[in-house]
């Protein structure tokens, strides 16, 4: 192999490795970020006495859903997700679809007065259980608190993430009336805004609290 060979089969070699460190060191950030996105959903599904109650092989049930203290009997498919059948079934579209896995908190309801994500339940795990959706909030034609001062303090842009932000809000001022800002910041810290309003965002909760 003459000289000029050489070198072109070193460079060519050498461009290989730089491609495998680059591929390793972007799985290595992938998986980052998966941890990094985890940690940030707070608000979680974990309902495991639920799902075991799940009968194996159920494809179709009638469920009694308690939605905003008013029962729906509802015929879904095992597959269903809590958040399409409030959605579609219910006709509840204040519950935002947007990453549909988990990952963004628009689709925030309240179970039992907790924080979850409705797309990550399927509808047949929650019957008995009192769920909450933004509807729920006003009180007849009384706006909840937490809608005011997010209306008040202009606490979102494009609107899409408002119900689920309020719900997150909602299941924090219920067990902490006046949280400090780190509190407000942790428990919507699964609520992703894709217009970044999180100033607002944090003075409308904080000043819901304040309120109350
Ligand atoms: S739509 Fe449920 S977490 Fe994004
Ligand atoms: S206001 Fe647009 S996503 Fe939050």
């Amino acid at each position: 192999m003459g000289e000029k060979e050489k070198n072109l089969s070193k460079e060519k070699k050498e461009k290989r490795d730089s491609l495998k460190v680059s591929r390793r060191s972007f799985l290595k950030g992938m998986g980052t970020t998966a941890i990094a996105a985890s940690m940030t959903t707070l608000p979680t599904p974990a309902l495991p006495e639920a799902e075991a109650a799940l009968p194996p092989g159920l494809k179709e049930a009638t469920v009694q859903l308690n939605v905003n203290d008013r029962v729906y009997r509802v015929k879904v498919k095992s597959h269903w997700t809590l958040l399409d059948v409030l959605r579609r079934e219910l006709g509840l579209t204040g519950t935002k679809k947007a990453c549909d896995r988990g990952n963004c908190g628009a689709c925030t309801v309240l179970i039992d007065g907790r924080a979850v994500y409705a797309c990550s339940l399927l509808a047949i795990q929650v019957q008995g259980r009192k769920i909450l959706t933004v509807e729920g909030l006003r009180n007849g034609d009384q706006l909840h608190p937490i809608q005011k001062a997010f209306s008040v303090q202009g606490a979102y842009q494009c609107g899409f993430c408002t119900s689920g932000q309020m719900m997150a809000a909602k299941a924090l001022l219920d067990k902490n009336p006046k949280p400090i800002e780190k509190e407000v910041r942790l428990a919507l810290a699964g609520n992703v805004c894709r217009c970044s309003a999180y100033p607002k965002i944090i003075e409308a909760v904080l000043s819901a609290g304040e309120g109350r």
